[in-house]
């Protein structure tokens, strides 16, 4: 019932100060509201307990992401809401954006109104971070998507570079803006979210595969260079999931090609992905008991697409 919304229009506010106004305005409000929030909103009841063990408190019984400053992208619907719903109920404090608000942020998380694709996006979004969660300890990267056309020469110049910007460059960008203050306090969890499709490689699609395959790669890299400061970063790779993108898609592939798009009946464990198959994933990653784990990349596809 009780949300609230911050909306940064890169169409009114242009510069990195006029958000820093806006946002020294109004945050002493955003601080109210999330503590009336976390107040009246009974969180017992969202903890998911299994066989008598509380699954999202550690071992001093407190939830595992209590005090944890979470950033995640694109979290207004399918997969990225399911991430910001379990984010919260293990206790992290979540800031997530989308292009456009939407009545479907969930409760409790605050909103931003950004643009990840472009530098100016995210930078925006950074600042907005450092201001309303005073830095992050947890980031993930979800936005991501494109649409399929008919076969690789079919794929026009700017969907190569839209594509490239959405799935590849926006966590790139991001990094490059909330790394430096997790070295500084040598600790942090970056998750991205790639694409079982890329080692299928669909024509269709070569454009989306191609830049999650190079962010895959970035995001190993980037694991290693990170290790020594405390910093983990891994990769979830969805399969088939149910989404309003990824039905979205799947249709359009369809229309392209009947035999594609819409099949499910791959899927060896019978059925397709729902978002908080995804998610789950996501909250181990982030969690200490993913403390040895980085540069791994964990497939939630039902196992329809096994890697060597
Ligand atoms: N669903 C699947 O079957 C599937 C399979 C493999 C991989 N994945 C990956 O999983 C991730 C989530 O997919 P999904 O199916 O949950 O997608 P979805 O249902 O389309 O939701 C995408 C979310 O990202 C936001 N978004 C899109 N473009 C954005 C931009 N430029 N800047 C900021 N936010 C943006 C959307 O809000 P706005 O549109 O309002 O911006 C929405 O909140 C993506 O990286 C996708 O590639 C999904």
């Amino acid at each position: 019932m009780l949300r609230f919304r911050l909306c940064l229009s890169f169409f009114s506010v242009r510069t990195v100060k006029q958000l820093d106004e806006v946002l020294t305005a109004i945050s002493p409000k955003i601080r109210a509201l999330r503590t009336s929030i976390l107040l009246s909103s009974g969180d017992n009841d969202a903890i998911e307990r299994t066989g008598g063990m509380t699954t999202l408190e550690n071992e001093t019984g407190t939830r595992e992401l209590k005090g944890k400053r979470a950033l995640v992208t694109g979290g207004t619907r399918g997969i990225g809401a399911a991430v910001v719903r379990r984010l919260l109920d293990a206790g992290a404090e979540v800031l997530t954006t989308a292009r456009s608000a939407t009545s479907t942020v969930p409760e409790g998380a605050t909103f931003v109104e950004a643009d990840v694709r472009t530098r100016a996006g995210a930078q925006a979004l950074a600042a907005a971070a450092q201001e309303v969660l005073g830095g992050v300890d947890v980031l993930v990267h979800n936005a991501g998507g494109a649409q399929p056309y008919k076969g690789t020469s079919a794929i026009p110049d700017e969907e190569w570079q839209g594509a490239l910007d959405l799935n590849y460059l926006a966590a790139v960008r991001l990094d490059s803006l909330l790394v430096p203050g997790m070295r500084e306090r040598r600790s942090g969890m970056i998750v991205h979210v790639s694409s079982a499709a890329v080692p299928a490689t669909p024509p269709p699609f070569l454009h989306y595969t191609a830049a999650k395959a190079a962010l895959e790669n970035y995001s190993r890299g980037l694991a290693s260079e990170l290790a020594p400061f405390g910093i983990r970063v891994n990769t979830v790779t969805p399969g088939r999931v149910a989404t309003p993108g990824g039905e979205a898609t799947r249709e359009q592939w369809a229309r392209l090609d009947p035999a594609q798009g819409q099949n499910s009946a791959t899927v060896p464990l019978g059925r397709e992905g729902q978002p908080d198959d995804i998610a789950h994933a996501v909250l181990f990653l982030v969690s200490d008991r993913a403390g040895w784990l980085t540069g791994s990349n964990i497939v939630v596809d039902g196992g329809e697409f096994p890697r060597g």
